[in-house]
């Protein structure tokens, strides 16, 4: 090594650190994060909301799907900071009246949805984004509309099932009273 080889950073950046206010499932919340926090980690590490999966580092899952003041998002391509000043809801923020639950997540009972769930809360999200700009969506309008959620275990046409009983039945706007 010569004299004049540049110096080597011995640490990594260090973080900038900003202030993000947002609504979560009705409820105001503020933190001081690392500028490069992902909303994903906001939600399920600092809110502790757990029911938001994180499913890949690809970002092609959608098990990370909430919604961002009311469009279906994957939470692992939004950094947290844009969330500043807007409204969250997660899984854990849907209320209905099938049994506290909505239409969506009541179709996915219905309909057997469902296997091992791991990507069920994404799909239920972006169900219900859907849902809440189109009431009565067509099978290829459901099937292009959950194209970026992957389920590894189930059969696609019981989700689209489940998604049409759901519009059979009333559509729903999350209950985000907190
Ligand atoms: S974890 Fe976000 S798309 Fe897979
Ligand atoms: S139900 Fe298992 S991944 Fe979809």
């Amino acid at each position: 090594m010569t004299d004049d080889a540049p110096a080597r950073p011995t640490s990594p950046t260090p973080a900038r650190l900003v202030d993000v206010a947002s609504t979560v499932n009705g409820r105001e919340t503020r933190h001081r994060l690392d500028a490069r926090t992902l909303l994903v980690h906001l939600i399920r590490e600092h809110e502790r909301l757990t029911g938001t999966h994180i499913g890949c580092d690809t970002s092609n899952c959608g098990a990370c799907t909430v919604l961002l003041d009311g469009e279906a998002i994957k939470s692992c391509t939004v950094l947290a900071v844009q969330a500043d000043g807007h409204e969250i809801t997660t899984v854990e923020g849907l209320a209905g009246p099938y049994d506290g639950f909505t239409a969506v997540q009541e179709g996915f009972r219905q309909c057997h949805g469902l296997q091992c769930g791991y990507c069920t809360p994404g799909m239920v999200m972006a169900a219900t984004g859907l849902l809440a700009v189109n009431s009565d969506p067509s099978e290829q309008e459901i099937r292009a509309s959950l194209e970026g959620n992957i389920c590894r275990c189930t059969g696609y046409q019981m989700i689209v099932d489940s998604v049409r009983w759901a519009a059979e039945h009333g559509s729903d706007q999350p209950n985000t009273t907190g």
